[in-house]
């Protein structure tokens, strides 16, 4: 079996693999600054301050770290499946991805600060730093599916 075979039957499965984990990934990064702002509302050092610290710990180390590995394994999979490296869209969009994953280290970041007891942005901030997936959701899709150049 040659490579352009082996791709044929390879591509469906890695592009359903890629957009499972991009929902995972998405979905938990919807959810962190939402715990974020109910953590620190919580005063420093409580009981109630160390239940959204395991809970946030859970959601980052279990969910949403793997999920965005996995999810550049595979659409780095799936650019060289379809030759995406020359195509204009596939620029635009590894620039988002890239944000996006800056974004989720600030994030992960942020919840060690909490942690420590510290409270960098106000609850205002958090809530809109949270829009960013979306926003970046709504450019990616259109970018891949469209493909406008
Ligand atoms: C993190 C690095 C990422 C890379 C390198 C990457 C790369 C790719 C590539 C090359 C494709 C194949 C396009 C095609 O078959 O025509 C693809 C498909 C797709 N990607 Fe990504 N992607 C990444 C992240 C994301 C993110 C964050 C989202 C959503 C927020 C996303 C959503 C999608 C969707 C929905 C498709 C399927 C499009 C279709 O039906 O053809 N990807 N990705």
């Amino acid at each position: 079996m040659d490579w352009a075979e082996l791709s044929a039957i390879l591509y469906p499965w890695v592009k359903s693999a890629h957009i499972i984990f991009v929902i995972f990934w998405i979905a938990g990064l919807f959810l962190l600054p939402r715990y974020y702002i109910y953590h620190q509302e919580a005063v420093p050092g409580s009981d109630e301050e160390q239940r959204w610290i395991e809970r946030e710990r859970k959601l980052r180390n279990i969910i949403i770290t793997p999920s965005m590995i996995l999810v550049w394994v595979f659409g780095i999979l799936l650019a060289y499946i379809i030759g995406a490296w020359s195509q204009g869209w596939f620029h635009l969009k590894l620039l988002l991805v890239l944000g996006l994953s800056a974004y989720h280290g600030y994030m992960v970041g942020y919840g060690k600060s909490l942690a420590a007891g510290a409270r960098p942005q106000s609850g205002k901030a958090l809530r809109i730093m949270n829009e960013v997936p979306g926003v970046v959701t709504v450019i990616v899709v259109i970018l891949v599916v469209v493909k406008p150049f």
